[in-house]
């Protein structure tokens, strides 16, 4: 369903040449402005993801009693005196501050409810519930899902966790409760979900030890060094799609970053035939950052296991997106997760490759998608207000032919600057 206030958006073919940036990535600036809240000194991160999502988190912690000052690009957060807020935390369109301020309020021992806009309304939270209520806090949800009120806890119940979906955000719930416990805690059952939790928990002087599949933190925050947020990869993900599938690009992305847990859709594309090279690797802040150089290339089909898609869960839908241009079949397996995030994404890429003559086939875990040469004639697809289905479409657009969007409204979630870096670099 689609808010008011619709601005239809046309997008059109044309290769993308040039060199760009992409903001700051967005699942490193929710858990940079948590972590503040617990770092020791007042923690400053520079390079803050712009959009709504992160602004939502933002005020959530502001509701809390964190101080963050400045602007969106640098903000220094904390000290932090934390208690309970006066109203309702409206976490928006954001599963990430949904789940992670949980967390937060789990371990600190606060009450507060939670909500959202319609599409999080719709999205589960009991997985996360029922991890923290283990942990010793009390949630009721309505139905599974928000609103909800949490009573946080004083006295810790567990400290053994098995992760029991692939969720980074579940992950990174427990490890938050822990922190701002002060309390160790093991987690196992991962299957190599993002690490930037980790990362920063290291990067700020925590001792905390993981490898893909379990994690030990042991101590909190002892230094406040300063965090730069990388570019997302996300937000990259449609340009480097979009210069693979537009004949003629040559289009370099500075400074995204690289962590393998979040490039699942490089290894798949450098397997389908992509031209992509990573220049100029360095680590900022803990992270694996690249500067991004993308040549067209014509692609070929290939099998997705489900290893590779949870290391692109945010990606599938571009990936999809890729395939179509693909000579013979892409087979994507592990894409059930998909169904539940801002919109249902499987059915998103349906609509999506349809409007382009392009066959799609669903199986309860997997999608196929016999590619061709698909063709844009104008269509509208619906987004259904989900950021990531509006850039896909675009990104489809700029090697298939014209396409339209019901709406751009949902793109300043992530990438609010989106359409002007697009018709920066593209000549149709
Ligand atoms: C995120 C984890 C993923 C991802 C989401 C951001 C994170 O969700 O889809 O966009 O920042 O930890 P899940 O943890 O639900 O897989």
């Amino acid at each position: 369903m689609s808010s008011l206030g619709l601005t239809p958006h046309s997008f059109l073919p044309g290769a993308l040449r040039g060199t760009i940036r992409v903001p700051g990535d967005k699942s490193v600036s929710h858990r940079a402005l948590i972590l503040g809240a617990a770092a020791p000194q007042p923690l400053l991160v520079r390079n803050l993801n712009p959009g709504r999502d992160v602004r939502a988190t933002m005020e959530a912690l502001i509701a809390l009693g964190v101080r963050v000052e400045g602007n969106d690009g640098a903000v220094t957060v904390g000290p932090a005196r934390l208690r309970e807020p006066m109203g309702t935390l409206d976490c928006m369109n954001s599963g990430s501050t949904a789940r992670m301020m949980l967390g937060l309020c789990a371990g600190a021992d606060l009450r507060a409810g939670f909500d959202g806009d319609e599409s999080l309304r719709r999205r589960p939270m009991e997985p996360v519930a029922a991890q923290l209520r283990a942990f010793g806090a009390k949630i009721e949800t309505t139905d599974g899902k928000l609103p909800l009120r949490i009573e946080g806890t004083p006295q810790i119940e567990t400290r053994h966790f098995i992760l029991l979906t692939p969720s980074a955000q579940v992950k990174s719930a427990l490890l938050l409760a822990a922190l701002f416990a002060g309390t160790a805690i093991d987690i196992t059952g991962d299957r190599g979900s993002r690490d930037h939790t980790e990362r920063m928990l290291k990067y700020l002087g925590a001792d905390v030890a993981w490898d893909g599949t379990a994690v030990a933190l042991r101590t909190g925050l002892t230094n406040a060094r300063p965090i730069d947020v990388c570019g997302d990869f996300s937000a990259a993900s449609f340009f480097i799609v979009a210069a693979t599938v537009a004949p003629g690009s040559e289009l370099t992305i500075e400074s995204v970053g690289v962590n393998p847990t979040r490039t699942g859709l490089l290894d798949a594309l450098l397997q389908m035939g992509a031209h992509i090279e990573l220049r100029n690797q360095r680590n900022v802040s803990g992270e694996p950052v690249a500067d991004l150089f993308v040549r067209h290339a014509a692609l070929r089909g290939i099998t997705v296991g489900s290893d590779v898609a949870l290391r692109a869960i945010d990606e599938i839908p571009v990936l999809a997106v890729a395939a179509a241009f693909a000579l013979g079949e892409t087979k994507i397996t592990g894409v059930k997760e998909l169904r539940t995030k801002e919109s249902d994404r499987v059915a998103a890429i349906e609509r999506l490759l349809r409007a382009v003559e392009i066959s799609v086939e669903v199986a309860p875990n997997g999608v196929a998608i016999a590619g061709a040469r698909p063709r844009g004639n104008g269509a509208v697809i619906d987004t259904h207000d989900d950021h990531r289905i509006a850039m896909a479409a675009a990104t489809l657009a700029a090697g298939a032919g014209p396409l339209q969007i019901d709406s751009d409204a949902s793109i300043d979630v992530s990438f609010p600057a989106f359409l002007e870096t697009l018709s920066g670099v593209q000549r149709a």
